[in-house]
């Protein structure tokens, strides 16, 4: 693989980026982060810093502002073989609150990431999408890539619109870009010093339960145990970030492969790539599941109870993994059980809860 380039990450001490950074780095790729720590941490970067044996060069800027997106983008434009982009809102109930919010930040954010990157002819880019664009209400599970999409709500429609604005750019600019549809990541990094940490209340299930055990609240409370399941409750495609960071290096190398990547920026020697795949495992568990793995883990009781459904939840999420391993000759490899148990030392270890 190409070695003397580097990696830019958008959202780069995020949850996702700051695996995914490591990845690259192990790799021996230089990375240069662009964070705006909305929803990050800055001793994040000290840890990556430690962790990656490679160098990291951070800017602390947002994409929403066109000019220092573009001065990075022209100081760095030759070394840098693909974008990495993570930086996006993430909070489905935010997003209804607050649809301008959404808008502004994901879609605005990618607009200018694009432009920049056009106009310094960096033409690689993989794409941080979700399960939520699937039409979960009217297709059956496990979800495959070409399967009828619609959104229910600000944040997935603003994925979704960035996936169409990619497809556009390939057709038209020609760039390469993959869009990962993230199923459920949850976990952290082996050396429990990276992990998933939101800024206040969390809303995803793992990270609540977590906070459960380390007695921060009182109590989790199940949305729904009426739903046409086995035990009556969600379920979920969950998957151990390490296996989440490691499709993205997988989709690089299957673009460079695939020679599609030309150091001369303009230059391309086949036709340009567009590219959904599902980041997932294929099997499922349910909150209910979830809970007991939890307890077997910690080896203590996790107090729940059960509440009236969530606005907006679909009963099942799968994915369909077969066109990540086809394409990608990648699968997830690591067990929910190993992503409890490092989500759990992350937290314990670093004793990173936050209030
Ligand atoms: C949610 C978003 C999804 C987004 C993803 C990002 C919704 C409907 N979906 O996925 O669009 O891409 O987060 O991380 O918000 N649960 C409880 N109690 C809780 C929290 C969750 O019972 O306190 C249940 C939920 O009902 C769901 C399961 O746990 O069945 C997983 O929830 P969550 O972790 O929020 O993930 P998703 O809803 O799948």
């Amino acid at each position: 693989m190409e070695t003397q380039k580097k990696i830019l990450l958008t959202g780069g001490l995020g949850y996702i980026g700051s695996h995914t950074a490591t990845v690259f780095a192990d790799a021996g790729y230089d990375l240069i982060i662009i964070d705006n720590l909305s929803n990050s941490h800055e001793d994040t970067l000290e840890v990556l810093k430690k962790l990656c044996p490679s160098k990291i060069k951070f800017y602390d800027a947002d994409l929403r502002n066109y000019e220092d997106i573009e001065k990075i983008f022209e100081k760095h434009a030759l070394e840098i073989w693909f974008v990495l982009h993570f930086a996006a809102k993430k909070s489905v109930g935010e997003s209804c609150q607050d649809p301008f919010l959404y808008y502004d930040h994901n879609i605005n954010g990618s607009i200018n990431l694009l432009q920049a990157m056009e106009k310094t002819g960096v033409k690689n880019i993989i794409f941080s999408s979700s399960a939520t664009v699937y039409d979960s209400e009217n297709i059956l599970p496990p979800f495959t890539e070409g399967d009828r999409t619609r959104t229910i709500n600000p944040y997935g429609t603003t994925k979704l619109m960035i996936e169409q604005l990619l497809r556009d750019m390939v057709m038209h600019k020609w760039f390469n870009a993959i869009a990962l549809r993230y199923f459920n990541p949850i976990g952290a990094h082996p050396s429990h010093e990276i992990g998933e940490n939101p800024k206040g209340i969390p809303t995803n299930l793992l990270p609540f339960i977590l906070r459960v055990v380390e007695g921060k609240i009182d109590k989790l409370e199940v949305f729904g145990d009426d739903y046409d399941t086995p035990d009556g409750t969600c379920i979920r495609d969950y998957i151990h970030v390490m296996d989440v960071a490691e499709a993205h290096f997988a989709a690089a190398r299957y673009l460079h492969e695939r020679n599609l990547v030309n150091e001369t920026s303009d230059m391309y020697t086949a036709e340009p790539i567009f590219e959904t795949v599902n980041v997932g495992t294929g099997y499922g568990k349910s909150v209910a599941e979830m809970i007991a793995i939890v307890e077997n883990v910690v080896d203590t009781e996790v107090p729940h109870v059960v509440v009236g459904r969530r606005s907006g939840d679909t009963p099942v999420s799968l994915a369909n993994p077969l066109k990540a391993k086809k394409l990608f000759n990648r699968e997830a490899k690591r067990t929910i059980m190993q992503a409890v148990e490092d989500a759990r030392n992350y937290l314990q270890i670093t004793k990173k809860i936050s209030e």
